[in-house]
Formats: structure tokens, C-alpha cells, sequence
């Protein structure tokens, strides 16, 4: 299943709402031709919301008429897919205002194309990454400032993996990163709001300030369109948390311990990485 409704679904969803408001080119971006790939993404969406949450969500056909209900947020909606005229707005700017996940597109030429290319998406809260400078890029080109990821080769061989991804068989993957304070927003484009905090982190507010990001992600085949949806599920959890359950802790400790110089810099953790491991080594030694 691609989406989680948790229960930060009520603020999360406002804050995509404002932020797609007040900052729409940064949020959402599609090229030309993505039309029916993104009808297949609300269609994917709106079966799954009603499938795995029939409590919050229903979608009933008539002919070419749908009509989904969401109770969370109390809106209903009629479309005909593929009809542009039944929505608001952009269909993927649409379902992404209905669920807590970023939604991006990538698109390929045919089945036997390894190219994959970020086509579209609605990208509210990135990990440090810009849509607008990405889109159209293809994958390799999107990894480049992943150390070790292109120049290995390795970039190519996932391509080459999510170039064949089948319809039905999703695939998902966590990604990790740490963010000091507690904000989804980390776009490039408001680094000057969030970037400080990294150094103004003390030996008393590791423990508050610093939070482990993790992002679940989802890649589903959009067979009709030959593309693909990534979904991405942003979760944020202080360090004082996860000191609390004792195989988190003694995992974050020797992830940490042993995080190669190039990848301290390249997740933005080393103005406060000392603090943190005489943080996780303190606790530790509390602990045991
Ligand atoms: C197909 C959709 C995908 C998109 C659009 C995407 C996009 C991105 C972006 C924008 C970044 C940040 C790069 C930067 O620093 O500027 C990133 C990081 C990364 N991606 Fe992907 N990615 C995708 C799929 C994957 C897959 C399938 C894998 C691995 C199997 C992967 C592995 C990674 C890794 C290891 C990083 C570095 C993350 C970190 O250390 O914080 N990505 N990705």
C-alpha cells in the first residue's frame, strides 16, 4: 500500500495545502504529456484510500463517473478521468492535496527504455531537494550528489531495476537522514530558514532539536502511461524518543559511530555530529 494515514494526517494536510498556495511553483510541477499518467495516479490513489481506509475514504462509479468522499476532511468530488474539465486543478495536484505523501511522476519511452525521467510531482516536504531544478532530469542525473551512487555504477543498475518494475508488484524503500529542529519543509529554496539550526544545536538540545528523518517510499508501475509513481512518507522523531526503546538507540549509536566522513557531510550532520555522539554515548553508558 502506498499511503499511510496517520494521526498527523489534519496538519500535515494544511500545511501542503498553504505551502502549495503560497509557494505553487516550488510544490508542483508537470511537464507537457503527463495528463494521463497522472488520471492513473488518481485513480491508483483514490481505489487504495477507499480499499485500506473505507472508514475515511469512499469512491463510487457510475459509467464514467467517480465520485470519492473523503470524510477527514468532509469534500467530495465527481471527475471523469481524463476529462481535464472535472477537476480543479492538475489531477496529481489534486489526490496529492488528500494524502500526507509527496507524489512524483517518472515517465520512460517504452517498457525496454532504462530512462527513467522525473516527469511530474507534488513535492511539499524534501529532503534538501529541489523539483524545479530536477524536473525532466533523468535518474542518474537526480543522484549525482550522492556520494558513491553515479561513479560506482550503482546508479545505473537501479535505474535499470525501477526501468522494470511491474504493475501490481510495487517496491518499497527507507531512506534516513537527520534534521535539526522539526520541520518537514526542507526545500533548498528555504534553506536560509533552516539551515542555521544545524549550528546553533548544544550539548542540552541534541535531544529535542535533532530528529531522525526517515522517509518511506513507494514505486509503483503506472502501466497505462508507461511511468511510474514514487511516493515518499515523511516521519520525524526527536532524539529524546528514540533514546527511549533500547534497540533504536543502540542502533542509532553505531550507525553513527561508524557514518564515513563523505556521508556526515553529504546528510548535513557534521556541525552537530560530535555533540550527538557524546549525546548517544552518554545515554548509552546511562543505560547499560
Ligand atoms: C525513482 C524515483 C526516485 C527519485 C525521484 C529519487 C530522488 C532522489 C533525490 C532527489 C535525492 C536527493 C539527491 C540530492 O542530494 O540532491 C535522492 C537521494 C537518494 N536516493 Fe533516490 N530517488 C528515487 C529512487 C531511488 C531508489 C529506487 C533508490 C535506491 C534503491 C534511491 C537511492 C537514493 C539514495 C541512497 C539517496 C541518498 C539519500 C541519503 O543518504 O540521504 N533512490 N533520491
Amino acid at each position: 500500500m502506498a499511503i499511510q494515514i496517520t494521526p498527523e494526517y489534519h496538519t500535515e494536510i494544511a500545511m501542503k495545502r498553504a505551502l502549495l498556495r503560497n509557494h505553487h511553483e516550488r510544490c508542483f510541477q508537470s511537464l507537457d504529456h503527463t495528463l494521463e499518467a497522472q488520471w492513473e495516479v488518481v485513480l491508483l490513489l483514490t481505489h487504495q484510500l477507499a480499499h485500506y481506509y473505507p472508514e475515511h475514504f469512499s469512491l463510487n462509479r457510475q459509467g464514467n463517473l467517480y465520485t470519492f468522499h473523503n470524510r477527514l476532511l468532509n469534500e467530495t468530488q465527481t471527475f471523469e478521468p481524463l476529462n481535464a474539465a472535472s477537476l480543479p486543478m492538475e489531477p496529481l495536484n489534486w489526490i496529492g492535496q488528500h494524502v500526507q505523501e509527496d507524489l512524483l511522476i517518472m515517465k520512460q519511452g517504452d517498457e525496454h527504455d532504462e530512462h527513467v525521467i522525473l516527469a511530474a510531482g507534488q513535492l511539499c516536504f524534501p529532503g534538501n531537494w529541489s523539483l524545479y531544478f530536477n524536473l525532466g532530469m533523468p535518474f542518474s542525473r537526480i543522484h549525482e550528489p550522492v556520494p558513491g551512487l553515479v561513479d560506482s555504477g550503482i546508479a545505473d543498475k537501479i535505474a535499470r531495476f525501477v526501468s522494470r518494475i511491474e504493475a501490481g508488484q510495487p517496491w518499497t524503500r527507507l531512506n534516513w537522514s537527520l534534521n535539526a529542529g522539526q520541520r518537514l519543509d526542507t526545500s533548498p529554496e528555504t534553506f536560509d530558514q533552516w539551515g542555521h539550526l544545524r549550528h546553533l544545536v548544544s550539548p542540552d538540545t541534541v535531544g529535542t532539536d535533532i530528529h531522525l528523518r526517515v522517509e518511506e517510499q513507494n514505486l509503483f508501475r503506472l502501466s497505462g502511461s508507461n511511468g511510474l509513481l514514487f511516493t515518499i512518507h515523511t516521519y520525524l522523531k526527536p532524539m529524546m524518543a528514540l533514546m527511549e526503546v533500547a534497540a533504536w538507540r543502540d542502533r542509532l549509536h553505531s550507525v553513527m559511530k561508524t557514518l564515513p566522513q563523505h556521508l556526515i557531510e553529504y546528510k548535513g550532520i557534521e556541525p552537530y555530529y560530535d555533540k550527538l555522539l557524546q549525546y548517544l554515548e552518554g545515554y548509552c553508558d546511562v543505560q547499560s
